[in-house]
C-alpha cells in the first residue's frame, strides 16, 4: 500500500511509520511527503529517507483551491492509496477529501471527542487536559472528514495523567504512544482488520 504524508512540523509520527515500512513491520511504502512548512523537520526527514517531498502552502499557492488541487495531483502522481496526516496543522480541502474518501487518517494527542476541534492541537491539548484536572488522557486515530477532529474513530489508547505531569512530560508520553498506535492502526487497515468507510 502506498502511503502519502502531510506533515507540518517535526514529523516524528511520520518517521515511526517510515521505520515500520523499512523494517517490514508494515507492508507499505512511503512514497511522498508534503509539508506546508518549508523548514519542517518532516521535509528534512524525507530528504534523509530519499522520499520525494514537496513544499505546498499558501505561499506556493495563494489560492486555496489551487493548493487543494496541487496536493491531489501530487498524491495521485505517486499513486497514494492512504493519506497519513502526521501533525498536519492545516484543514484538508474539499478536492482532497473527495478524491480520497475515507482514506485520509489523522492522529490526535487526546481522547476525542474531548479536547478536539479547531484550535485544539499539539501542546494546547495537553495544557487543556491538565487545566481540567483530567486523570486520563490518550491518543486517537481517526478518519478525516470536512470538520476538525470529527471523522470516525478507528483506535484509541488511554494514558494516565500523573500528578507531577507538566504539558511537556505529558506530551512526551503521549507521543511515544502515538508512534505505536499509528503503526498498529495502519497495520490493521492493511490486513483488512479495520475497514475504512468508502
Ligand atoms: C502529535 O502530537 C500529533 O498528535 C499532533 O501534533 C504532534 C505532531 O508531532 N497533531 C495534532 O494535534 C493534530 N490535531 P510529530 O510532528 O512529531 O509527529
Amino acid at each position: 500500500m502506498n502511503l502519502g504524508f502531510l506533515a507540518s512540523h517535526n514529523g516524528s509520527n511520520m518517521q515511526a511509520i517510515i521505520n515500520a515500512c523499512r523494517s517490514g513491520r508494515l507492508t507499505a511504502r512511503p512514497v511522498v511527503v508534503i509539508s506546508n512548512n518549508r523548514d519542517s523537520g518532516a521535509l528534512e526527514r524525507a530528504r534523509k529517507e530519499n522520499i520525494p517531498w514537496f513544499h505546498l502552502s499558501g505561499r506556493t499557492h495563494p489560492d486555496a483551491e489551487d493548493l487543494d488541487r496541487e496536493i491531489v495531483d501530487v498524491l495521485l502522481n505517486y499513486d497514494v492509496k492512504l493519506v497519513i496526516l502526521a501533525g498536519y496543522m492545516k484543514k484538508i480541502g474539499p478536492v482532497t477529501l473527495a478524491t480520497f474518501p475515507g482514506h485520509i487518517l489523522n492522529i490526535h494527542p487526546g481522547l476525542l471527542p474531548e479536547y478536539g476541534g479547531q484550535g485544539m492541537y499539539g501542546q494546547r491539548v495537553h495544557e487543556a487536559v491538565l487545566a481540567a484536572g483530567a486523570r486520563v488522557t490518550g491518543v486517537t486515530v481517526h478518519v478525516v472528514d470536512g470538520i476538525y477532529d470529527n471523522g470516525p474513530i478507528l483506535a484509541q489508547r488511554k494514558i494516565t495523567v500523573k500528578k507531577s505531569d507538566t504539558a511537556d512530560t505529558l506530551a512526551k508520553r503521549v507521543l511515544a504512544v502515538e508512534h505505536e498506535l499509528y503503526v498498529e492502526t495502519i497495520d490493521h487497515i492493511i490486513r483488512g482488520e479495520i475497514k475504512l468507510p468508502a
